[in-house]
């Protein structure tokens, strides 16, 4: 006999974890492949984060500073903002599972954008709450006025992710102030910024700005992305005193470990290096963007690290069906199936080799060849199931 379970994990959104590069070695009988399934950089860690992982070790029989007072000081001064206004999280996912338990209540609701990051439906469904998921615009971006529309006397959570993953649109913040402008202002907003290092906008950087001066946002960043840490669970939000009270409230008190702690104010000593790399992504976006525009394959124009391709256009062939031809080639993308957009394909952005592997392999695809493997400089790796 099993053990009781709350009713609430019926609710709760099955969550589809992606292939593994080992997965897709053994079920194609493949020597090599290129995984540009999970928007991770394909840069190791700089080396002097590893130095300082590796001269950390020594003192991992300590627990870690649960209040992260360097790192917070070192965010805090990189942003303008009090130490007091800066909470960490392991991964900002923890940030965005603990602003649901402290906020979202039976009958009450979040209203998020969709498709967006899959963990957000998660947080009524364990909370007992309700979610109000409004479709994006035609350009992938979070819909402002229709989610306005949304919010009600019943709304304690509002999610904005900018830019938008799966779908990498982006908002101009002066179309994010108005929706704050028209909100009620006891409404907590999260604005989901994880992508925020591969926008090429102008008005980049102004959320921070926003939460400094209105107490209803939190900020959310991530050194998972541009930063090549997302294998050590590292993240933080910036917002105001309501804001980080109910976060702190919630977290356990080690919620972000020593090695995070100290990999993460090592790359914010050395912002430099991890600036020329996600230059290089960019590069490497606009080319891959080009190239599919030269073969008439349609997609989303993107400012995150991953485009959204439909290789579909006006062809007669199903993305689904293209998806497991690339995967047969050594090519992992992630199915837009999985992602609340069927028929499309998440192509996160790797270096030039495994960019110019995922074109080479795509135009074959779409051209019919006969499936053959392209070799990759990528072996069987050992990582798991990785996030949507
Ligand atoms: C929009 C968005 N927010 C948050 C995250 C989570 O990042 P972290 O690794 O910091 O938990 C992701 C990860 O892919 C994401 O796509």
């Amino acid at each position: 006999m099993g053990i009781i379970t709350s009713p609430r994990l019926a609710a709760m959104p099955h969550y589809e974890p992606g292939l593994t590069t080992a997965d897709v070695l053994r079920r194609y009988g493949l020597d090599a492949a290129v995984k540009l399934a999970s928007n991770e950089s394909p840069f190791p860690p700089l080396p002097q984060v590893e130095a300082a992982i590796r001269e950390a070790i020594g003192g991992l029989n300590r627990y870690p500073d649960g209040a992260g007072r360097a790192l917070r000081a070192a965010i805090a001064d990189l942003h303008g903002v009090d130490t007091s206004q800066v909470v960490l999280g392991n991964g900002s996912c923890d940030i965005i599972l603990l602003a649901g338990q402290a906020l979202l209540d039976p009958g009450t609701t979040l209203v998020h954008p969709e498709p967006s990051f899959s963990l957000y439906p998660h947080l009524p469904a364990a909370a007992g709450a309700e979610a109000v998921a409004v479709p994006v615009d035609e350009l992938g971006r979070n819909d402002l006025d229709a989610m306005a529309a949304a919010v009600d006397e019943r709304t304690r959570l509002v999610i904005l992710c900018n830019p938008n993953n799966p779908t990498g649109g982006y908002m101009a913040a002066g179309a994010i102030e108005r929706f704050l402008d028209q909100i009620p202002e006891d409404v907590p907003v999260l604005l989901d910024e994880a992508y925020h290092d591969f926008v090429t906008e102008l008005d980049r950087g102004r959320g921070i700005s926003m939460a400094r001066s209105r107490p209803n946002l939190m900020v959310l960043r991530t050194f998972s992305k541009a930063h090549g840490l997302c294998g050590l669970r590292i993240g933080y939000g910036v917002g105001g005193e309501t804001w980080i009270r109910a976060i702190e409230a919630v977290r356990q008190p080690f919620n972000t470990n020593t090695l995070a702690q100290v990999a993460a104010l090592e790359g914010l000593r050395n912002l430099a290096e991890t600036e020329r790399r996600v230059q290089e992504t960019i590069r490497e976006r606009e080319r891959v963007s080009a190239a599919l525009t030269g073969m008439g394959v349609a997609f989303t124009p993107s400012q995150a690290n991953f485009i959204l391709v439909s290789p579909d256009g006006d062809r007669a062939t199903d993305g689904t069906g293209v998806h497991e031809r690339l995967l047969a080639r050594g090519v992992i993308v992630r199915d837009g199936a999985a992602l609340g957009c069927a028929g499309r394909l998440r192509v996160s952005i790797g270096t030039p080799h495994e960019n110019d592997t995922f074109l080479a392999a795509i135009a074959g695809v779409l051209a019919g060849d006969e499936n053959t493997a392209i070799p990759a400089v990528h072996a069987a790796g050992q990582e798991g199931p990785t996030p949507q």
